[in-house]
């Protein structure tokens, strides 16, 4: 499930990868989810690593195609968290000083994972404010997708989000209330309301229908389809969501739509509480 969860549109991309970078059983070995076994950098603990010139090029790259594409896709939380982080354009953002100016803003930090964290991992991290992050980017060759979480994902496509006061009290409610589920079916529920909201969301702005699913909004092709006639609009209540099964391999065809991120916390909070998964 960590893999769908944290790693959103990419992790249906895992059959397209080519046989050199595959395991035994023919999995990306980047999709398969690490348990830790001792604590991961956290804040300042963080290394900014070498990267080579190539993977600065894909930053800036993918962040140029995406600035361009945002503007009346994007929501208006999107675009103002991603202005207050003053995340760099031309170089791969230190994880450290995300994390401090987070750290700042809401009182979430960024640890370092070095991949796609297990479920329970990545889950007990979010419960207490810290966003589990890459900070490796995809190859040249994966610009459109890529089947693990890469810097990019997690950087661009996440950390803008969680500026906002109310997502990020709702993330941290979706991370305390994954910890305490302990029934398969409820986690099934709690798995899609994530899958619908963090990573495919999308909200109604006083301009229109916008975009804050960071599984969209760090896709260029998914932004490009996410706001047409083709996709089906739904209201987003918890209900609802933890009903609609997804397609991972696919372009969604069904999003829901949130009226703001107070409404979404306090439904969410209330879906929770009435799971016995809140206190
Ligand atoms: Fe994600």
């Amino acid at each position: 499930m960590a893999t769908l969860v944290t790693n959103g549109y990419l992790a249906r991309m895992a059959s397209s990868t080519s046989p050199e970078s595959t395991t035994q059983d023919g999995s990306d070995p980047r999709c398969v989810p690490i348990k830790l076994t001792a604590p991961i950098p956290i804040g300042a603990e963080c290394a900014y690593p070498s990267y080579t010139a190539d993977e600065q090029a894909i930053w800036r790259t993918l962040y140029a195609r995406q600035e361009k594409l945002l503007p009346g896709r994007a929501a208006d939380e999107f675009l103002h968290g991603l202005h207050q982080l003053e995340l760099e354009h031309d170089r791969i953002p230190a994880l450290a000083d995300v994390s401090r100016k987070l750290d700042r803003l809401v009182g979430w930090q960024i640890a370092r994972t070095p991949g796609l964290l297990a479920a329970e991992d990545f889950f007990d991290h979010l419960a207490r404010r810290i966003f589990p992050c890459t900070d490796y980017i995809r190859g040249p060759d994966e610009l459109d997708y890529t089947p693990a979480p890469d810097c990019f994902h997690d950087i661009f496509g996440h950390t803008p989000m969680i500026v906002h006061p109310r997502f990020a009290d709702f993330y941290q409610k979706l991370g305390q209330a994954a910890l305490a589920c302990t029934d398969e079916a409820t986690m099934e529920g709690l798995t899609r309301i994530y899958w619908f909201t963090v990573e495919f969301g999308l909200i109604r702005n006083p301009g229109g229908l916008r975009i804050y699913g960071n599984g969209i909004i760090s896709s260029y092709g998914e932004t490009r389809h996410s706001l047409t006639e083709k996709v089906k609009k739904v209201p987003a209540k918890p209900e609802s969501m933890a009903v609609q099964p997804y397609d991972i391999w696919h372009f969604q065809d069904t999003l829901f739509v949130i009226e703001s991120f107070d409404a979404i916390e306090a439904d969410f909070d209330r879906w929770a509480r009435t799971h016995g998964l809140l206190a």
